[in-house]
């Protein structure tokens, strides 16, 4: 413990610079004007590995954006730890709203300001940090695969298509992942679940043309009116998804199970606070922990229609759109979900308009084992480095390549996240708190040891 906190305090500045240097690449993989940069960004990495002292580090071309591999195995009879994390990351947009640019990591307050600051490559660069740190100090004492992949933030779809190709190579017995939230750095806690994910996008058109308002208005439905009455029937006064189906699959918690996942801290008032908002909303009889980590949920992520732009046109609008999202529970999944959406949606379109359904992407939720000999060593390194007991919790996000490493290779994750829900993820200002930086460096080797150890 001494030694690993002193070889971060000796090398403080450099972790924090590299990190720097990762951020100013933007890795926007949903823009394809930043192409360059995203594959930069991947070489980038795969250095950073080499240095850190990884073997047959290569960039592994896909029909997308590349993954970049790394290994250091020591010996074949000593567990083997998967890494995984991302390099992308989500648009900085809307630019306007960032008090300093999204791409020039700054410190303000002790945090650090940036596109990707936690989500992801201030955490998955902890793990190569943490690497570096073992090798220079000749404590590593389990085998180590790194899988960091370019395409998480738009769905990982040719990821999937590299795990099948390489099971082989992949082979590890738990996968461990810092992509999620803690509660906070005086209460840490582990996810111990995920939520899955189906992504559409509809499109309602009336009119073959956009028309005047006045000449046509009162004649001729509007397909942005009709959008909204559409979406807004989604949901019932109870605030329940009125899909027929859609909660069918969905596993109920025991009362344990509830009573221990709203023993998590949670202070609504401040929740408020923080989001400026007078109420919470949700699903009637659940709690908020309960609504955003074990109940599914439907989400408007954009609509637009007609003219948005400065000052009035008159114009009823021929088409209307928005991209609709579904979180998902165990058992319910995706293909099914979108399947049923799809259904519901052009069914209860009125004849006065065309519908059309457009699947993006989905994943598959999941539940993470807490009494795996993985989970006890992230609960004991966490112990040790922030001196409590993490609390486990279930996080309302998703990594779709979680489920798919349990069905293709059968292999477990932990999620040793150490991001908060305050940092801004995929919003103006994203942040990440060098204390949080620091700690994941400190609390990664602390895991591989207990690791080790819980395995013989
Ligand atoms: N790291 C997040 C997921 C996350 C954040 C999980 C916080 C738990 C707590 C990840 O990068 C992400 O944003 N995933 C997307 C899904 C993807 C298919 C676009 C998401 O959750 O919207
Ligand atoms: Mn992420
Ligand atoms: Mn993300």
């Amino acid at each position: 413990m001494q030694e690993i906190k002193q070889y971060i305090e000796d090398h403080k500045e450099r972790l924090l610079n590299e990190l720097f240097d990762l951020l100013r690449f933007p890795s926007v993989s949903a823009d394809p004007k930043y192409k360059e940069a995203v594959i930069k960004t991947a070489e980038y990495t795969a250095e950073k590995l080499r240095e850190a002292g990884a073997d047959n580090v290569e960039v592994c071309p896909t029909e997308g954006y590349p993954i970049v591999y790394g290994e250091k195995i020591i010996d074949s009879s000593k567990p083997t730890v998967l890494v995984y994390g991302h390099y992308d990351v989500q648009p900085p947009e809307p630019l306007e709203l960032w008090k300093t640019p999204p791409f020039e990591p700054t410190v303000r307050d002790g945090k650090i300001y940036a596109r990707g600051a936690c989500d992801d490559k201030g955490q998955f660069y902890m793990h190569v940090k943490a690497f570096e740190l073992m090798m220079r100090t000749n404590s590593l004492p389990c085998n180590i695969k790194f899988m960091i992949e370019g395409e998480e933030e738009v769905g990982s779809n040719n990821l999937g298509i590299f795990v099948k190709e390489n099971k082989e190579r992949l082979k590890a017995d738990v996968v461990l992942i810092s992509d999620t939230s803690m509660l906070s750095m005086e209460t840490p806690s582990l996810e111990t679940g995920l939520r899955g994910l189906s992504y559409l996008e509809v499109e309602v058109v009336g009119p073959n043309r956009d028309l005047h308002s006045g000449v046509y208005g009162g004649a001729v439905a509007n397909p942005a009116t009709i959008l909204a009455k559409m979406i807004a029937s989604l949901h019932d006064e109870n605030n329940h998804i009125t899909i027929p189906g859609f909660y069918d699959d969905v596993a109920e918690l025991s009362a344990e199970e509830r009573q221990a996942l709203n023993a998590a801290p949670y202070d609504e008032e401040e929740y408020k606070k923080d989001l400026d908002i007078a109420e919470v909303w949700g699903e009637k009889g659940y709690s908020t922990l309960e609504r955003t980590g074990t109940r599914p949920t439907l989400e408007v992520n954009g609509i637009w229609s007609g003219y948005i732009g400065e000052g009035a046109k008159t114009v009823l609008p021929s088409k209307a759109n928005a991209k609709i999202s579904m979180r998902l529970v165990p058992n319910q999944t995706s293909d099914k979900i979108t399947r049923l959406f799809t259904e519901h949606f052009t069914r209860i379109a009125p004849p006065y308009v065309k519908v059309k359904v457009t699947p993006h992407h989905g994943g598959e939720p999941v539940v993470t084992p807490t009494d795996s000999i993985a989970y006890q060593a992230a609960q004991k390194a966490i112990t040790e480095a922030f001196g409590v007991p993490p609390i486990p919790t279930r996080g309302g996000g998703s990594i779709p390549i979680v489920a798919l490493f349990e069905a293709e290779l059968g292999i477990k994750t932990v999620l040793m996240g150490f991001g908060l829900d305050s940092d801004a993820l995929h919003s103006p200002n994203e942040k990440y708190d060098i204390f949080n930086y620091y700690k994941g460096i400190e609390t990664i080797p602390l895991f591989y040891k207990h690791y080790a150890e819980l395995s013989k």
